[in-house]
């Protein structure tokens, strides 16, 4: 097995004349969790967007399984193995929490084959299966983005702000369902504001400022890089 399974070589987006990402390089290995960082705006949930197809990169190369992919739409993406979570969850509101499941596994992995009632166990929602999804709490709601994601057969998932707005017993729920998940061998991509909850699931991270990376290592080193603290903190430090 490769030791790598993504990897994106100098990505660069613009919106309008605006650069949002500017030769941004980094890979991920197979059961690996790297965490994003960085202030709002400075392109973290740009770099999702450009991975998973929603968005198409200006230049640079992405390669998955050492193919290149940046120009393959995002539900041939999903095919072949990269699926998302989104900061606002999208879930079918009036569909039931397994309808929304079932939903999404047609649109993945070609051939894998989906057990609903594990997806449902994993993300803790089996005694809700039959609930409407928008009856859910935001916890739930957040869950069951992931079980839609998880339902397309991912071998690199891309997690955005999933711990925004939950409790600690939520948030210690969530980091044991990732951390399980990426000892299934699934690569993560993990943008968090929250660094004791990232802290918890991986040490390395990758830190953005304004589309550029200031730093790739550890999540302590990288509280202790000036550049970094002043991207996060800005004028007040
Ligand atoms: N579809 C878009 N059109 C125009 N500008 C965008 C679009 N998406 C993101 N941006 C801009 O790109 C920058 C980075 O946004 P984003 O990746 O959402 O940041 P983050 O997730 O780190 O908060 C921001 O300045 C944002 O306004
Ligand atoms: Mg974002």
């Amino acid at each position: 097995m490769s030791s790598e399974l993504l990897r994106l070589d100098k990505v660069n987006k613009r919106f309008g004349g605006h650069v949002v990402l500017a030769d941004v390089s980094f890979a991920v290995a197979p059961g690996e969790i790297l965490g994003l960082v960085g202030p709002n705006g400075s392109g973290k949930t740009t770099t999702i967007n450009v991975i998973s197809g929603l968005y198409r990169a200006d230049s640079g190369r992405i390669l998955f399984d050492g193919h290149p992919v940046h120009h393959v739409p995002m539900h041939r993406l999903a095919h072949l193995g990269i699926n998302r979570t989104f900061q606002v969850p999208k879930t079918f509101r009036d569909m039931t929490v397994r309808q929304n499941i079932e939903v999404a596994a047609h649109f993945g992995h070609a051939g894998a084959t989906v057990d609903v009632e594990a997806i449902l166990r994993d993300i803790d929602l089996h005694k809700q299966a039959g609930k409407i999804a928008g009856s859910l709490t935001v916890n739930q709601q957040k869950l069951l983005d992931l079980g839609r994601a998880l339902a397309t057969g991912p071998k690199l998932l891309l997690v955005d702000e999933i711990g925004a707005g939950l409790n600690p017993a939520e948030l210690g729920g969530i980091a044991d369902l990732l951390r399980k998940l990426a000892q299934r061998g699934i690569a993560l991509i993990v943008v968090e504001h929250l660094m004791a909850f990232l802290g918890s699931i991986t040490s390395r991270v990758i830190v953005l400022g304004a589309g550029r990376m200031l730093f790739e290592g550890s999540l302590d080193a990288a509280s202790r890089q000036p550049e970094v603290v002043a991207a996060f903190f800005g004028g007040e430090v």
